[in-house]
């Protein structure tokens, strides 16, 4: 057996919530270093789930091996119920058109206004958007979900670090993706920025109705964020459940995560 508690096993509510994710017995090493050691997940449609792990325990290894980005040693991994092992490249292309990432550190590309910024995932995905002639409408959208509507013909360089992350995220919701992933959507922003990035997170989610994975570090960003959370410690799940019952555990790997 596996050295895994439930703390709350979502009350029986799996058999009725459609399964958007799927992980299961994922392992990935580098060299002799076993960072995932059988880690397994599901994401249900509509719902907010935080992963949170220490520094490298291994989240955003388990998140590229989620997109295909990274292969890992062994496992099962379905997105929107297509295994990402059996697909050819052109099949997880049109898959990664309904994921939207917003990445560690993602960066906006600096040569570009905002307006060729949000238009980028548009070219590459013409499968989806290659009818469309005028992209104006769907941009002004994207950026007037994240408030930023009056940035479009600026540079990133005019922007501030919280209004970059912004864009970022306006850029992830053009593909009108069916899950998202934010890996620390909040690091390296002040308080009161997080706090908007956090919001506007909720709002995406209330408006479009997306499922999303968030893997952060940040106790605030999960506590308002999470409809249920895993901690990924030892390369595993190691416990799962909603806030208000991890933050009453007594279990001392459980309760380093919450101590401030
Ligand atoms: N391409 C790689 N080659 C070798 N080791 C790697 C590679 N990618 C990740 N690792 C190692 O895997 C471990 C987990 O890395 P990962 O980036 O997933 O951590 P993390 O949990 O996302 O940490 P952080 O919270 O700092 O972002 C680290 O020890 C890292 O050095
Ligand atoms: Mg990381």
């Amino acid at each position: 057996m596996r050295d895994q508690k439930n703390i709350d096993v979502m009350e029986n509510t799996s058999e009725q919530k459609e399964v958007i994710i799927e992980i299961k017995d994922l392992y990935k090493t580098f060299g002799d270093h076993k960072v995932l050691n059988g880690f397994h997940m599901e994401l249900y449609k509509g719902e907010n789930l935080v992963v949170m792990g220490k520094s490298g325990s291994g989240k955003s290894v388990m998140i590229k091996c989620l997109v295909g980005l990274m292969q890992p040693d062994s496992g099962y991994i379905s997105v929107l119920g297509k295994e990402i092992k059996n697909l050819d490249r052109e099949t997880l292309d049109v898959l990664r058109s309904d994921i939207g990432f917003l990445f560690q550190g993602s960066a906006l590309y600096d040569s570009m206004t905002v307006r060729e910024n949000l238009e980028f995932p548009m070219r590459r995905h013409k499968e989806k958007f290659g009818k469309i002639k005028d992209t104006t409408p769907l941009v002004m959208d994207a950026l007037e979900s994240v408030g930023l509507a009056n940035t479009i013909d600026l540079m990133p360089e005019e922007l501030s670090g919280g209004m970059q992350r912004r864009i970022a995220l306006a850029r992830t919701l053009i593909l009108q993706p069916k899950i998202i992933l934010y890996d620390e959507p909040t690091t390296g922003l002040d308080p009161i920025t997080s706090k908007e990035i956090i919001e506007l997170m909720r709002n995406i989610q209330i408006k479009y109705g997306t499922s999303s994975l968030i893997i952060t570090h940040d106790v605030d960003c999960a506590r308002v964020i999470s409809d249920r959370m895993i901690l990924l410690v030892d390369g595993i799940n190691y416990v799962e459940g909603k806030y208000t019952d991890l933050i009453q555990s007594n279990d001392p790997k459980v309760e380093a995560f919450f101590k401030k």
